[in-house]
């Protein structure tokens, strides 16, 4: 399935959210990453990536947040597609694309929870125990982190936190 991936936009907003909606059902507010969220992390739109079908319908997306974590960085998701588009590379390629797009903003890391399965191939690795915590219980083996430049994971450590 074809889809192009854009930077997030207000017009997407609604379409955004039955997207979530359908891919973690009525908990997804429990989540502790959505802790994160709520306590003052802020919205990168920009570094954010949609994927759009032929028909310019929102099928997948991938969220980025600036957070504090010892340095200035960044937290990924939700990550989520849409049944009906999964299996065709849309998830990687927004994970790829929001990496890039943060890469080239001259992050130092990115922060996310999930599947090490997947996110492994993408560059991802899972956090050294007790290096980073989030504002909630998160299974370890699923905590990871990508480096965005060279030595940059050095000074990621502590809460995830709002940024300053
Ligand atoms: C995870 C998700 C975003 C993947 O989207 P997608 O467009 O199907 O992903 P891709 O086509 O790029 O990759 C598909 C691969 O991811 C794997 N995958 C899908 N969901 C997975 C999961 N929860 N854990 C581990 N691997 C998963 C598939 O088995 C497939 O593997 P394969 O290529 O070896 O066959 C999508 O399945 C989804 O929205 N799931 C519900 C929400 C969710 O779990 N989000 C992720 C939170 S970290």
């Amino acid at each position: 399935m074809a889809a192009a991936l854009v930077a997030e936009k207000p017009e997407h907003a609604d379409t955004i959210e039955g997207v979530l909606d359908r891919a973690f059902g009525p908990g997804r507010l429990a989540k502790t990453s959505e802790r994160v969220r709520e306590r003052g992390a802020v919205a990168e739109p920009s570094l954010s990536r949609v994927a759009l079908s032929d028909a310019g319908e929102v099928v997948g997306v991938c969220r980025i947040w600036s957070i504090e974590a010892g340095v200035a960085a960044f937290f990924l998701g939700p990550l989520a597609v849409d049944p009906s588009a999964r299996n065709a590379g849309v998830g990687a390629e927004l994970v790829r694309a929001c990496v890039a797009a943060c890469r080239a903003s001259g992050g130092a890391a990115i922060i996310a929870v999930g599947a090490a399965s997947f996110f492994a191939p993408l560059g991802f690795s899972v956090a050294p125990a007790g290096r980073v915590f989030l504002p909630g219980p998160v299974d370890p083996t699923r905590l990871l982190w990508v480096e965005l430049r060279p030595g940059a994971l050095d000074a990621v450590r502590g809460e995830v936190r709002a940024p300053k």
